[in-house]
């Protein structure tokens, strides 16, 4: 097990399998156009099996896929096959925005995924339109049919929480959340890469949404609980659990366990970070296991970032990057690093 120089562990790692994404939600993919990676430049499925291996031996024991949208990359199911053979990987999972789950998610469970967490910002069509640029909402929800149908337990649906937007539905998507089965967690709308149109005011902080739940439902209990997970948990007064992401308001980054790999083999620390190391080159190049494992072990020891927490110190907080950077550098795009 490695640690950085806050005494930060290194064991989950986010892995991007593509860049693309078939939604363009507004919080994360608000431009007309993108500029994508290069396809020579993509991983293949042993690529990423080769560097999870030493991701492994330095102390990861989660893993877990996602993009832009990870079902576009063709037969994911086959690097989950890859992946689950490897015992020291406690937790396999997917983000995924549902709208190709309905066709996969059986054939992902019967490749060994652990299990699925899907996006969801709201129950109206017309607004998931408005929301997503795509009128795909009723795939979205027979995707997350598909899962429990498929057998997955310990789903998961995130919603990213914007004033204005769908901050009238946290009650109502608890409840649809109740019936798929699945865990809800509200998002804190973010700052990050590529939400360009981020604003203060359309965040609704954690303890906002607590305030609303509790008149709903009356009493909103914290489950108590010691994880470096970055939702909090509560609980309802019928037992109902729900979860809430504070990275805007509240956030986490002394408990930050993860690290990610872009599709290209960039290997980011943080969220917020603006420059990522380069596994492909050494990995193309011929770098030995024990050569990886330097590199990587150098960087993280290293490592002192507190991304979320330095952006909360900032009197007047703007959108992180503007579009031209973005479009210099899309590995600073959330969807390009994997949320
Ligand atoms: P589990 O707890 O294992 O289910 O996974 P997770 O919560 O890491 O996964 P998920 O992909 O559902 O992440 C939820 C959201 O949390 C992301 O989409 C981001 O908005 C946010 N998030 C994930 N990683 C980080 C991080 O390193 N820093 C911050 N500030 N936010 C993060
Ligand atoms: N704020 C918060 N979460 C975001 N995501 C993407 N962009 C943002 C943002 N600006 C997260 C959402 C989405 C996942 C894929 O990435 O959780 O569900
Ligand atoms: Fe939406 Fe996820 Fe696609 Fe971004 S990557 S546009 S959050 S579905």
């Amino acid at each position: 097990m490695i640690k950085d120089t806050q005494g930060r562990f290194l064991r989950n790692l986010r892995v991007s399998v593509t860049d693309r994404c078939n939604l363009r939600c507004a919080y994360c993919m608000p431009e007309e156009e993108y500029v994508w990676l290069p396809r020579e430049e993509i991983l293949h499925f042993e690529e990423i099996g080769r560097l999870v291996d030493v991701f492994i031996t330095l102390g990861v024991d989660k893993v877990r896929l996602t993009g832009g949208e990870p079902l576009l990359r063709r037969d994911v199911p086959r690097l989950i096959r890859l992946l689950a053979a490897k015992p020291a990987l406690r937790d396999l999972a997917i983000t995924s925005n549902g709208v190709l789950l309905g066709d996969q998610a059986a054939s992902l469970k019967e490749a060994g995924l652990h299990r699925a967490t899907v996006s969801l910002d709201t129950l109206r069509r017309e607004r998931f339109t408005l929301l997503t640029r795509r009128d795909t909402h009723a795939q979205v929800l027979e995707g997350l049919t598909a899962v429990a149908r498929a057998g997955f337990s310990d789903t998961k649906i995130d919603t990213v929480v914007m004033r204005g937007v769908n901050d009238d539905e946290l009650a109502d998507l608890i409840e649809y959340g109740r019936t798929v089965p699945a865990e809800v967690r509200f998002i804190e709308y973010m700052d990050v890469g590529g939400a360009t149109r981020w604003s203060m005011d359309k965040v609704v902080s954690r303890k906002e949404m607590l305030e609303r739940l509790s008149q709903r439902y009356g009493r909103v209990e914290p489950v108590i609980e010691v994880t470096t997970a970055p939702a909090d948990r509560y609980r309802l007064p019928d037992g109902t659990v729900f979860g809430i992401i504070s990275s805007t308001t509240e956030p986490f980054c002394s408990e930050c366990d993860r690290s990610r790999l872009t599709a290209d083999g960039l290997w980011y620390l943080c969220l917020y970070a603006q420059k990522g190391i380069d596994l492909r080159g050494p990995l193309r190049t011929g770098a030995s296991d024990d050569e990886l494992r330097a590199l990587i072990t150098g960087k993280w020891e290293a490592r002192r970032d507190r991304g979320a927490e330095d952006r909360l110190a900032l009197r007047d907080r703007e959108p992180l990057l503007q579009v031209e950077r973005l479009k210099r550098d899309p590995h600073l795009e959330m969807h390009t690093r994997g949320g």
